[in-house]
C-alpha cells in the first residue's frame, strides 16, 4: 500500500472523527472575548511605547509568534490541500478547519489591537514578511502530514494555552484558552486517525511518525527573528524541549500511540521504531537539562533584581495565576467547550 492508499482507506474514519468534532466543537465569536473598552481614546496616530502594556518580554514574544503563525494560514491550507486532496471527506474538513483557523488570528490581532500589548506597526510589518514569504513545514507523505498535524495542533494549543496564562489579564486567558481549545479539537481529530493509520499498516505509519519527530519544528520558523523570539519563549517555560517530551512525546507517541507495543513492524520499521524511542529518551534529557539550566539563571537574575531598587514590575511566578489545565480528552466527555 502507498501512502495515499492509507489515506483513501481512512475517508470512513475520518468522516466519524468529522461528526464527533462537529457535535463537540461550539460555535464561538470572536468579537465576544475582546475587551473594545480598552481601546480608550487613543487613534491610530499615537506611536506605540511598551510602557503601555507592561510584560515578561518572554510573553510579549510568545504572543507575537503565536498570532504570527495563525496569520500564515493560507499556506497551511494549500499543503494540507495538496495532501489531502480537495474531493469527498478530506476535502470537506480542510475546508472546515480553515475557517476555524481563520478565527484565531481574528480574536488574538484585535485582542492585540485594543490592549497595545505589541506595536501594531512591527506586527503589520511582520506579518507583511511572514505571509510574503510563506515558509511552512511541507511532509514528503500524507502520512507524514497527518503524524506532523497530530503533533503540531498539540504544540500548538500548549502555546497559547501557556501564553495566555501569563498575559495577567482574564481577557487575555479567555482568548488564548479559547483558541488553545479549538487547537486541541484539532489535535484529537488527527491523533485519532493516526491511531487508526497504525492499525492498518503500523510500519508506514511508524516510520512516518519517527521522521516528523526527528524533523518536528514549530511552525513558527521563517518569522522575523524567530530565533530569538523561541529562546525566550523556552527559556519562561511556555514551549521547551521539555514540555515537548512531557506533554506531546510521552503522552502521545510513547503512551496513545503505544509505539513500543507495536507488532508485526517490517524490518526497517522495526529500525525506525529504535531511532524513535531513542529519540524521545534524549529529547526528555536534553530539556530537563536545559529547563534546570535556565531555572538557575533565571533565580540568580531575580536575586539581584530583588536587591535593586527598581524591582517593581512583577515577575514571572507572581503574574502567573494557577490555573487547572484540562487533560487533552477532557473536552471530548465535558458537554461545555
Ligand atoms: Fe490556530
Ligand atoms: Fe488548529
Amino acid at each position: 500500500m502507498d501512502p495515499a492508499g492509507l489515506i483513501a482507506q481512512l475517508t470512513p474514519t475520518l468522516e466519524t472523527l468529522v461528526d464527533r468534532h462537529l457535535a463537540k466543537s461550539k460555535e464561538w465569536f470572536p468579537h465576544e472575548l475582546v475587551p473594545w473598552e480598552r481601546a480608550g481614546e487613543r487613534t491610530a496616530a499615537t506611536e506605540w511605547d511598551e510602557s503601555e502594556a507592561p510584560m515578561d518580554p518572554a510573553v510579549r514574544s510568545s504572543l507575537f509568534v503565536n498570532l504570527l503563525t495563525e496569520d500564515n494560514l493560507p499556506y497551511y491550507f494549500q499543503t494540507i490541500d495538496k495532501m489531502f486532496g480537495a474531493g469527498d471527506a478530506w476535502g470537506a474538513w480542510a475546508r472546515r478547519w480553515t475557517a476555524e483557523e481563520g478565527r484565531h488570528s481574528i480574536v488574538i490581532r484585535d485582542y492585540l489591537t485594543v490592549t497595545r500589548m505589541i506595536d501594531p506597526v512591527a506586527l503589520e510589518r511582520a506579518r507583511m514578511a511572514q505571509v510574503s514569504n510563506g515558509i511552512v513545514p511541507d511532509p514528503i507523505t500524507p502520512v507524514d502530514g497527518l503524524a506532523y498535524v497530530a503533533l503540531q495542533e498539540l504544540a500548538t494549543r500548549i502555546a497559547h494555552r501557556a501564553t495566555g496564562k501569563l498575559i495577567d489579564d482574564p481577557a487575555g486567558y479567555a482568548v488564548m484558552s479559547r483558541v488553545g481549545t479549538d487547537e486541541n479539537f484539532h489535535h484529537l481529530l488527527y491523533r485519532d486517525l493516526v491511531t487508526a493509520a497504525l492499525e492498518i499498516d503500523p510500519s508506514m505509519v511508524v516510520e512516518a511518525i519517527e521522521r516528523q519527530v526527528t524533523e518536528f519544528e514549530m511552525p513558527g520558523t521563517g518569522i522575523v527573528d524567530f530565533d530569538s523570539h523561541a529562546l525566550a519563549i523556552a527559556k519562561a517555560g511556555i514551549y521547551d524541549l521539555k514540555v515537548h517530551h512531557e506533554q506531546i512525546l510521552v503522552p502521545v507517541v510513547l503512551r496513545h500511540w503505544g509505539i513500543e507495543e507495536l507488532e508485526g513492524l517490517t524490518p526497517e520499521a522495526e529500525k525506525a521504531r529504535a531511532r524513535l524511542v531513542k529519540r524521545i529518551d534524549r529529547v526528555g534529557r536534553a530539556g530537563r537539562r536545559m529547563a534546570s539550566r535556565w531555572a538557575e539563571s533565571e533565580a540568580a537574575a531575580r536575586d539581584r533584581a530583588e536587591t535593586a531598587a527598581d524591582a517593581e514590575r512583577p515577575g514571572r511566578d507572581e503574574i502567573s495565576a494557577p490555573v487547572a489545565e484540562p487533560s487533552i480528552d477532557a473536552e471530548l466527555t465535558s458537554t461545555s467547550a
